[in-house]
């Protein structure tokens, strides 16, 4: 189901206050990600997944910032999320359930940074991207 108006406002105002640790924050879900689910490690071969490497806050920063430009525009999902489709199907071969780990991954994170973030919106919003960024 969509997020309403009231919700997506509030998701809003959670990424906003968490803005400036979106890096942290994303390096943190992929250091999850990770650590319970060890083979999805194999997509970043050729990057150093060590917790706490630069290279895991370069791209937990790339994932938080696509999550929230995906809320921004969140009339436009479908569209927004075009490249990133592409990239994660195509070329990657990802599926719905691979994707569905890291958003299992950056929910407590998130809710561990921000105490007004409440986990339900957050879990039906990154529900529609992980969706979203595999189904044509
Ligand atoms: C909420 C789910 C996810 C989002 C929003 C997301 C977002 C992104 C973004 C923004 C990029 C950077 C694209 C660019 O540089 O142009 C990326 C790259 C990538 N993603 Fe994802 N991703 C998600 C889940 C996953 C998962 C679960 C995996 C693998 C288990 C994965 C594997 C990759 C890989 C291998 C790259 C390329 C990294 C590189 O070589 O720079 N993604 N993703």
């Amino acid at each position: 189901m969509a997020l309403s108006d009231a919700e997506k406002a509030a998701l809003v105002s959670v990424l906003d206050e968490i803005k400036p640790k979106f890096q942290e924050i994303g390096a943190e879900a992929m250091e999850s990600l990770f650590k319970d689910h060890p083979d999805t490690k194999s997509y970043f071969s050729h990057m150093d997944v060590t917790p706490g490497s630069q290279d895991l806050k370069t791209q937990g920063g790339k994932v938080m910032d696509a999550i929230y430009d995906a809320l921004k525009n969140y009339g436009n999902l479908h569209e927004n999320l075009a490249k990133l489709r592409e990239l994660h199907t195509t070329k990657l071969k990802l599926n719905v359930d691979t994707i569905m780990l890291l958003c299992t991954s950056l929910v407590p994170v998130i809710v561990k940074h921000c105490s007004t973030a409440d986990r339900s919106t957050c879990d039906k919003f990154l529900n529609e991207v992980a969706k979203n960024l595999i189904q044509a």
